[in-house]
């Protein structure tokens, strides 16, 4: 152990993610086993700032790995964007004893935490989003469970809509990335898939799309939408008048943060809380945890967030083709 750390913290903030309590069983159940103690701040930042701090034991985190959601809570606070609120996180930090916190989140989350990070907490971030929008790292805690929940729902509506002969446009979360639309838009087999990054907005090239594979007789034309573009309602209205087929939107919405994780979740978030711990305890600081090229991986926060990502061409080019 090269620094001596006692006590450490663990929130989740922004949006909630299926496999954030695997996470935190881990950091718990690591941080005990070698011999810190533990504390659950409650609600992410805003939590801290109102020392909504409790005592975790293993028993706190018996029962929880397979339960979506984050028994944590979360939240976003606006407060914890300015100095004031920052000093106050870290000297609330000091009061309680904590002297390490992991912090499972977005990009957002990162942030706040590189500002405690800058007022001598120590701090490691554990990517927590549906969204697998954080460019350090090939995973994210929670967006193998989204899409599968997606999928299966897709599937659902794909059968209603073959049976009726309908166009569907599918609405997937994803505000400002199409991962889940585009790994939907090919597991379910989607005509079209229209993701943030790369959509043109020519819906006069989907109505073509749509009559052409009418006439070549195809029953059901399916639509994976991201929420980034939205306006599904409307576009399935436009589809409808321009195309003579009756076409039907569905979003669906906060469905796909919810529901048990996957077991591919329950176990990245497994090793990368204990991960979190562990690097804690080696002195470090500052860092978030990745999964990449095979491996888990920790990068310093700035760089993490200087990273970029973006949709794989070639896999765009080969969802089209398919
Ligand atoms: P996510 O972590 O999912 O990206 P948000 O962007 O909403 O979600 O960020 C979560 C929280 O992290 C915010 O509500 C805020 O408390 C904190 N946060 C975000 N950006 C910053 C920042 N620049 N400085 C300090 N705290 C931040
Ligand atoms: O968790 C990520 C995400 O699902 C985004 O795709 C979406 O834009 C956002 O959360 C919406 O979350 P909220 O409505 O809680 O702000």
């Amino acid at each position: 152990m090269e620094k001596e750390l006692k006590t450490i913290g663990v929130l989740t903030s922004g949006g909630d993610a299926p496999g954030m309590n695997a996470a935190i069983r881990a950091v718990t159940r690591t941080a005990i086993a070698r011999g810190l103690n533990v504390k659950g701040i409650k609600k992410g930042y805003n939590g801290l700032l109102n020392e909504e701090i409790i005592e975790m034991h293993p028993k706190d985190v018996s029962d929880i790995i397979q339960r979506g959601g984050t028994i944590l809570g979360t939240a976003r606070c606006k407060e914890f964007r300015t100095l004031e609120g920052q000093q106050k996180g870290a000297e609330i930090c000091r009061k309680h004893g904590i002297d390490g916190i992991v912090v499972i989140g977005g990009d957002g989350s990162y942030r706040g935490a590189q500002m405690l990070a800058r007022q001598g907490i120590n701090t490691v971030g554990l990517p927590g989003t549906i969204d697998l929008d954080i460019a350090c790292t090939d995973y994210t805690i929670g967006f193998d469970t989204a899409v599968n929940t997606a999928m299966q729902a897709i599937d659902k509506v794909k059968d209603t809509s073959s049976s009726h002969e309908r166009c569907s446009i599918i609405e997937v979360m994803g505000r400002n990335a199409g991962y889940i639309a585009l790994w939907c838009g090919v597991a379910n087999g989607a005509e079209d898939i229209l993701l943030p990054e790369k959509y043109d907005y020519n819906e006069q090239a989907i109505i073509n799309n749509i009559i052409y594979s009418r006439k070549r007789g195809k029953i059901h034309h399916l639509i994976i939408n991201a929420e980034g573009i939205g306006h599904s309602t409307s576009m399935a209205r436009r589809i409808e008048a321009a195309t003579g087929i009756e076409t039907r939107a569905t979003i669906l919405g906060y469905m796909q943060r919810g529901g048990s994780p996957t077991c591919k979740d329950r176990y990245y978030a497994s090793i990368m809380g204990a991960y979190a711990v562990d690097i804690l305890l080696q002195g470090k600081t500052n860092r978030v945890v990745g999964y990449r090229h095979g491996e888990f991986v920790d990068y310093d926060i700035e760089e993490a967030l200087n990273m970029q990502k973006s949709i794989d061409q070639y896999q765009f080019e080969v969802s089209k083709l398919l």
